[in-house]
């Protein structure tokens, strides 16, 4: 995949086939979106949300960032969050990390990457927290895995203290919030946590390390 012509190429081509199985496929979607799912993934090349989950437009609604964080200061985020919740009402939000993750390396080597180190400044801290069980794994796969697990809870803990969150569950249980980790070397999803539904089931998720 090394010429824009060939994105636009690809596109088209994508186009026709959902209208050739479904006339109306893009018709029907034009003036409104109703998804069920917002999904909350890192921006990793190999990490595609939608494709992974089957997922067709209309489907999943997307945040990206590197290393899937959930900031309590990051306007980003949280815009989605609410208008997610709020607007379209979504019944789940989905962390989703994955393998060999870029950001969790970086987290783990000195700091001198100029503005990334500050939006790796939670990750860091995650890896402080949780040094004893991480510094236990048998191996640097282990570990990395690892970590990509307590980075999830600790975005789902994140996501579970936004106002938008709390709002919602003072009336409800809805969203239900996930985490999962993506295998870029087989193409699966694990689930670390699901469907948290409350402050009780989301002050119990990270174990202390
Ligand atoms: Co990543």
């Amino acid at each position: 995949m090394e010429s824009i012509e060939k994105l636009i190429a690809n596109n088209r081509a994508w186009a026709d086939a959902l209208k050739a199985r479904d006339p109306e496929f893009f018709a029907k979607r034009e003036n409104d979106q109703a998804p069920h799912f917002l999904m909350i993934g890192c921006s990793d090349s190999r990490v595609p949300l939608e494709v992974m989950t089957g997922a067709l437009p209309g489907d999943m609604f997307v945040h990206r960032n590197i290393g899937n964080q959930v900031y309590a200061t990051d306007f980003n985020v949280l815009s989605v969050i609410q208008f997610a919740v709020q607007v379209l009402r979504v019944e789940h939000i989905i962390v989703c990390g994955h393998s060999n993750c870029g950001a969790l390396r970086a987290a783990e080597q000195p700091a001198g990457m100029g503005i990334l180190d500050h939006w790796i400044a939670g990750v860091r801290n995650t890896i402080r927290r949780h040094r004893g069980e991480l510094d236990g794994c048998g191996s640097e796969d282990e570990r990395l895995r690892r970590l990509s697990e307590l980075n999830v809870l600790q975005q789902v803990g994140a996501l579970s203290r936004t106002p938008t969150v709390l709002d919602a569950w003072s009336t409800g249980k809805r969203p239900l919030l996930h985490g999962w980790v993506y295998d870029i070397g087989t193409g699966h999803l694990d689930k670390v946590v699901e469907a948290i539904d409350g402050v009780e089931r989301a002050t119990a998720l990270l174990p202390t390390g």
